[in-house]
């Protein structure tokens, strides 16, 4: 009988999913969910044929420079890939997946929560109830940003970023969007710059991947360019953010509100925000819904399962 491959599993993933792996893998499991370092990383690919990681697993170029030349594919359970040096894995000829589709209903719905619960104040409501701090109902008690009708700028027009737009046409929102090229058959309004369309967006989704072009993209200068009081959301990757202007926008009130899923160096985050009752705080749960984190496993198997049949892999990004 062949022997089956060898997958190292960078976490402990969802029983049905780590069933299939059984069956189908000789997989070295993480049943204690530990967040590795490189270090152990590279020991545990020792003799191994592929490593299904996820955002947590840092595949550097210096790890990959390490990882033996056993290793010949690096499956993703996830869309995002900024964890993995896709170039260094293109220079050692070892293909990377992702997992793209699978979670764009369940992030978009976080998009739309965190538009809606920044504008709204869930959290700071929710604080006042927990704490009896509620006194009496009153006109001018809580009073939030409405939602319904107003423009909404997407940066990031990808998978996610359609979805949003589709939920946010629900609430009759004008929407304007930014992506490197117009979307073919796309009613919404396109931007060919961030610039030109940061002015148009009082409520804003941030929805593009992190690259070295996205990385601080809404800074202090592209901030400004916002509509005074507009409510910001991102559910793409904490550093598309420059934090330090947007908790400046976030005090002085130029941004009214945000609701953020994702930080730079999560889950450590600029303790800043905890501070602010004007934010509305997620930790990185756009993709955690029962059934989008087994499909996200099922997809990144799909692919081991194609490249180890000798086909290309659906979502082959390198
Ligand atoms: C991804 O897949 O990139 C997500 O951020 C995980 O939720």
């Amino acid at each position: 009988m062949a022997r089956k491959p060898v997958v190292v599993v960078g976490r402990k993933l969802p029983s049905a999913v780590e069933e299939r792996l059984l069956r189908n893998y000789d997989a070295r499991l993480n049943p204690d969910d530990r967040i590795y370092d490189s270090d152990t990383l590279l020991a545990l690919c020792n003799g191994a044929d592929a490593v299904l990681p996820s955002p947590t697993e840092q595949l550097s170029s210096a790890v990959i420079a390490k990882l033996p030349d056993s290793i010949r594919i690096i499956a993703s359970y996830s869309v995002g890939v900024d964890h993995i040096d896709l170039q260094a894995a293109r220079d050692r000829g070892i293909v990377v997946t992702n997992t793209p589709d699978v979670l764009s209903d369940a992030t978009a719905e976080i998009a739309i929560l965190l538009l809606l619960g920044a504008a709204r104040r869930a959290a700071e409501g929710d604080r006042i109830v927990r704490e009896g701090r509620w006194a009496a109902w009153s006109p001018n008690f809580m009073v939030g940003i409405q939602m319904t009708g107003k423009r909404l700028g997407i940066v990031g027009m990808g998978r996610v970023g359609r979805i949003v737009a589709k939920r946010a046409r629900g609430f009759d929102m004008e929407i304007h969007y930014h992506n490197r090229r117009p979307i073919e058959g796309e009613s919404a309004r396109y931007h060919a710059t961030v610039e030109e369309l940061l002015p148009h967006a009082d409520f804003l989704s941030l929805n593009c991947p992190l690259t070295p072009e996205t990385r601080h993209l809404l800074d202090e200068r592209r901030i400004a360019l916002l509509p005074d009081g507009a409510v910001v959301a991102n559910t793409a990757r904490g550093p598309v953010v420059d934090d330090d202007a947007l908790i400046g926008a976030l005090k002085s009130g130029k941004v009214a509100a945000a609701g953020l899923d994702v930080f730079e160096n999560e889950p450590a985050i600029d303790r800043r925000y905890r501070e602010l009752e004007n934010v509305f705080l997620l930790p990185h749960i756009g993709s955690a819904t029962r059934e989008t984190r087994d499909a996200m496993g099922f997809r990144a198997l799909d692919n081991l399962d194609a490249f180890f049949a000798g086909k290309p892999p659906r979502d082959r990004v390198a």
